[in-house]
């Protein structure tokens, strides 16, 4: 963090918020308010107004085991090293009102008029590494973690043991304020478990390592310390794990393969873990003088906002999401816009370490190029046919498609457009199309696709990222799965038009499917909704049409489940016998009907745009006259 602080070309806006983010790619403007201080840069660290603080609130460094003034530095190494007041403590809410740390101040440095600052930044690449949050145990009530003083988080065990910490690095109980004779760890809190009150569905991941690191730690600050560690099961996968859990045990500490059901607290203030035995399955209590629980994290409350702000998309977790998991891990689907460490997943040190590196390599290349090549497939809109409804923009994931409503146009940024085309199907008038993925390189497949025996066809749609590579994945496992199947690859499914759909059954396939990754996984942030939306509208019209929706099907199917595809394949192609060929008819009748509905709305749109304007009144030679 120092290292940082001194370097020449990294400005630390401490105490800072990111307000808003515009721009693209190489040029982002981001408006950041930093907080007041209070106290200017001519603050010498010398501490005297702590000294005349008569205010005292808890730390939040300290996990709360430790209290601070209301003039105080968040924690020893801070950067910048100046004093900061906290408006919200400091007496009366008005800092006039005590004036005491202000009469102390050699450096004169305390300014209670200072007010935030708003500061502007133009940067081309953004590195997104705000963390995680720890799981607070207190719904977790068997643990009793707001009942017993001497149950802590690890979190706050770890501030124990430093020696800046709270209690100069002694173990102590907080009950007492005497040393332990015996600890017990309780691993995965709020981790690896089905019940979202009780924690996250995760493994957290660097939890168990740290218990191992805690266990050695505390061996060597009270000798003959009993310490016994709870777990599942102890992943210890990372470079040299194995052997400091091989050590960990060595030095006697007990690992013991049950997790408590509970955590009470006897007469002589020992707290009992009920436990049933590995080995024969019965009940037992142990007593320990202080437990801790191995808490896991999950993703930071304000991570809506940081997904808004840069147009990120999210996990099931919760964690934002990387473009892609092997060849582009700190990548996310907004060019320029990169992620480091627990914001993306759960991780160690070490590995956000690496991650950070890797962030900063990719944004580091991008600003050393100075320039940037946009993908080749981006959309486009033909200014004579738009109307500047909005619509394309109301969906486009990145906030890529601009709409002046005075020029009666919209365009596509595109440095901003990544290609996943879901623009298209929202227009009425043909006027959005997608370069290498066209609405007629789309009907051309559909031709071939169906050349032959159409009604013992499944015409699927998938998406590039996902479906289409859970296909793959099914056909290099060598699963079986019907032939009939006929593919047609799309970046992403939001670029599935209802008219494809519409086309195929016009041109007689026994069923068709659209096929995407599964929501939340859609490398085109949310793209993938405006499938569902648009499919199960098309499904309503066939039903409000008397047509079959049994040969209209959507399916999410991730670059993993090859199994599922197979199975999603077989379930359809199982289905083509039964496919009434009178109902094929009908709904060929019905797509036809609605395939020349729209070109006949498109054609009148186009005469419409190219018949001459109309003189306005007041206008011309004569108007002038
Ligand atoms: Fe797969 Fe969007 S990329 S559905």
């Amino acid at each position: 963090m120092m290292d940082a602080g001194r370097h020449p070309k990294i400005k630390v806006l401490a105490g800072s918020e990111l307000k808003s983010v515009s721009g693209y790619i190489g040029n982002f403007t981001a408006v950041v308010r930093q907080k007041a201080r209070m106290v200017s840069s001519a603050c010498t660290s010398c501490g005297d107004c702590v000294e005349v603080c008569p205010v005292s609130v808890p730390d939040e460094f300290e996990e709360g085991l430790g209290t601070r003034r209301a003039i105080y530095k968040p924690f020893p190494q801070a950067i910048p090293s100046l004093f900061l007041i906290d408006p919200d403590s400091c007496l009366g809410s008005n800092p006039v009102a005590c004036g005491k740390c202000k009469e102390v101040c050699g450096a004169k440095a305390i300014d209670y008029a200072m007010r935030d600052e708003e500061i502007v930044l133009s940067v081309g690449t953004v590195v997104v590494a705000t963390g995680a949050e720890p799981w607070d145990p207190t719904p977790n009530v068997e643990y009793g973690y707001s009942r017993h003083l001497d149950v802590l988080t690890s979190i706050e065990f770890e501030r124990m043991l430093s020696a800046g910490g709270p209690t100069g690095g002694h173990i102590q109980r907080p009950s007492d304020g005497k040393e332990p004779r015996s600890i017990a760890y309780i691993q995965c809190v709020g981790s690896r478990t089905q019940d979202p009150c009780r924690g996250m569905t995760y493994c957290s991941s660097f939890c168990c390592m740290e218990t191992v690191k805690t266990t050695l730690q505390v061996q060597e600050h009270i000798r003959g310390v009993k310490q016994t560690v709870y777990y599942m099961d102890i992943r210890a996968f990372g470079k040299g794990f194995e052997g400091l859990y091989t050590r960990s045990r060595a030095d006697g500490v007990r690992y013991v393969h049950s997790i408590p059901s509970s955590v009470t607290r006897d007469a002589a203030g020992r707290l009992l873990c009920r436990i049933a035995d590995p080995d024969t399955g019965e009940l037992r209590e142990e007593a320990h003088d202080m437990v801790i629980l191995a808490v896991g994290v999950k993703p930071r409350t304000d991570s809506d906002a940081i997904q808004k702000l840069f147009t990120l998309s999210r996990t099931e977790d919760g964690f934002f999401l990387e473009s892609h998991p092997k060849l582009k891990p700190v990548d996310t689907p907004t060019g320029g816009v990169f992620l480091a460490g627990f914001v993306e997943s759960p991780k160690d040190i070490k590995d956000c370490v690496t991650q950070a590196s890797a962030a900063a390599s990719r944004a580091s290349i991008l600003m050393r190029k100075g320039e940037v090549t946009v993908e080749a497939i981006t959309s486009s809109i033909d200014p004579g046919l738009c109307t500047a409804c909005g619509q394309c923009a109301k969906v486009c994931p990145f906030h890529a498609i601009t709409v002046d409503k005075e020029k009666g146009t919209a365009t596509v940024v595109e440095a901003l457009c990544q290609g996943c085309g879901t623009c298209g199907p929202e227009c009425r008038f043909d006027a959005v199309s997608l370069r290498h993925f066209t609405d007629e390189q789309f009907f051309n497949q559909i031709d071939a696709a169906l050349e032959e025996e159409p009604e013992k066809k499944v015409l699927a749609f998938c998406c590039n990222w996902c479906s289409y590579a859970g296909a793959d994945f099914a056909g290099v496992s060598r699963m079986q799965y019907p032939g009939s199947v006929r593919i047609i690859r799309s970046m992403c499914s939001g670029r599935i038009d209802e008219r494809f759909v519409l086309y195929a059954m016009e041109k007689r396939a026994g069923i068709v499917l659209v096929s995407g990754c599964h929501i939340g996984d859609c490398h085109y942030i949310d793209a993938n909704k405006s499938t569902l939306t648009r499919v199960e509208k098309l499904q309503e019209r066939m039903r409000a049409a008397g047509l079959d929706v049994g040969r209209l099907h959507r399916r999410w199917v991730s670059a993993a489940e090859g199994r599922r595809w197979a199975d999603t394949i077989q379930e359809l192609a199982d289905r083509l016998p039964s496919v009434d060929p009178a109902e094929v008819s009908k709904a060929a009748d019905w797509a036809r009907d609605q395939r020349v509905k729209y070109e006949k709305r498109v054609e009148k749109h186009r005469e419409k745009r190219r018949a001459p304007k109309p003189a306005m009144a007041g206008s011309g030679a004569g108007g002038a006259a």
